[in-house]
């Protein structure tokens, strides 16, 4: 039996990825930047030869259809690659609400990937571990480096040259990020579907992938310098003009709730007050406020006291991943 566990951490973008090129390889139209982060984990054990057929099961419950499509994507290569036949067995658990926009699929197909080359015995670069974590999840190929990442689109056509690579270690800039859950459940319409409706009926897409080579740029210098208000500036502008062009698609793509604007209005309140603290929010209705760890208590109360915070979740930059004793 050839079997390995891996442990990966989610990561949470500044510069967004929002749309594709390529559909099926899982090509961006543009790079982004993002933070890996320590306290929200996925931990994947894969064995081949075990099962009778592929086989997953996501915290404690068998996944077919979609979720057993998106791991074969990963899987698949890495069996060919490795020469071997067997059926696989994918036993995977979060330790935060599974598609709620936080994340889970970056943590959980960087860890697939990892168990899988180990369980496979094929010594894979980190690089090489980006760009098949990518045909999984495009923000999965951000996972597999810890600290501050940046996903270079590439250009060639097989994607060859699209992934990530570490910008800085996480001891670089020890941010805080409060977790602001506004509701547990998955979202409606998933990540690859919404980006490919936007790509397609919003006027502003366009706009948005246009701007993404400057937010890069300068997000790049701020974290550099760990200019708090510099980062922030750059990460609420990417955030805000995704999510202006995905609810400018026609049908509309809305994912923030009023729960979600809460917790907006709150940091702009906290700014206005002179706390260094900035917003972001993905494909879901969860807000994440990143400081420094003196204005954190702050934040965390002025996030819990909020009526529309059902809990929160407190992270930090993190290392990339690692594979794990069973
Ligand atoms: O990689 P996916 O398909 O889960 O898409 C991630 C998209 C966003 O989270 C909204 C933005 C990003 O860059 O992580």
């Amino acid at each position: 039996m050839k079997q390995a566990t891996a442990m990966a951490r989610a990561n949470i973008a500044f510069v967004k990825y929002w749309g594709k090129r390529d559909a099926a390889l899982n090509l961006p139209q543009a790079g982004s930047l993002s933070v890996t982060l320590d306290g929200l984990g996925t931990r994947t054990t894969v064995s081949f030869g075990v099962s009778e057929q592929d086989e997953l099961q996501i915290d404690g419950q068998p996944a077919s259809g979609a979720a057993l499509a998106k791991a074969l994507r990963v899987v698949d290569p890495i069996r060919a690659r490795a020469g071997l036949q067997q059926p696989v067995r994918i036993v995977s658990a979060n330790d935060f609400p599974t598609g709620a926009g936080l994340a889970s699929s970056a943590s959980g197909l960087a860890a697939l990937t990892v168990a899988a080359a180990g369980a496979a015995e094929l010594d894979l670069s980190p690089t090489e571990l980006s760009v098949v974590a990518r045909l999984g999840s495009g923000s999965a190929c951000r996972s597999i480096f810890g600290g501050y990442v940046q996903w270079q689109a590439g250009s060639a056509a097989n994607g060859s040259d699209s992934h990530a690579r570490q910008l800085f270690p996480p001891e670089h800039w020890d941010l805080r990020v409060v977790v602001a859950v506004t509701a547990e459940g998955p979202k409606a319409v998933d990540s690859t579907r919404g980006m490919l409706r936007t790509g397609a009926a919003s006027p502003y897409h366009r706009a948005f992938v246009d701007a993404v080579d400057g937010d890069l740029t300068e997000a790049g210098e701020a974290i550099a310098r760990r200019d708090l208000a510099r980062l922030g500036r750059v990460a609420e502008r990417s955030c805000l003009r995704m999510h202006a062009a995905m609810m400018a698609s026609d049908p509309p793509l809305i994912y923030l709730t009023a729960h979600s604007w809460q917790v907006i209005e709150a940091a702009r309140g906290l700014q206005a007050a002179g706390v260094g603290v900035f917003f972001t929010a993905d494909a879901g209705p969860n807000v994440k406020l990143f400081c420094e760890p003196d204005a954190l208590p702050v934040v965390q109360q002025t996030v819990e006291a909020l009526s529309g915070v059902r809990r929160t979740i407190l992270a930090r930059p993190g290392q990339g991943p690692r594979v794990v004793p069973a």
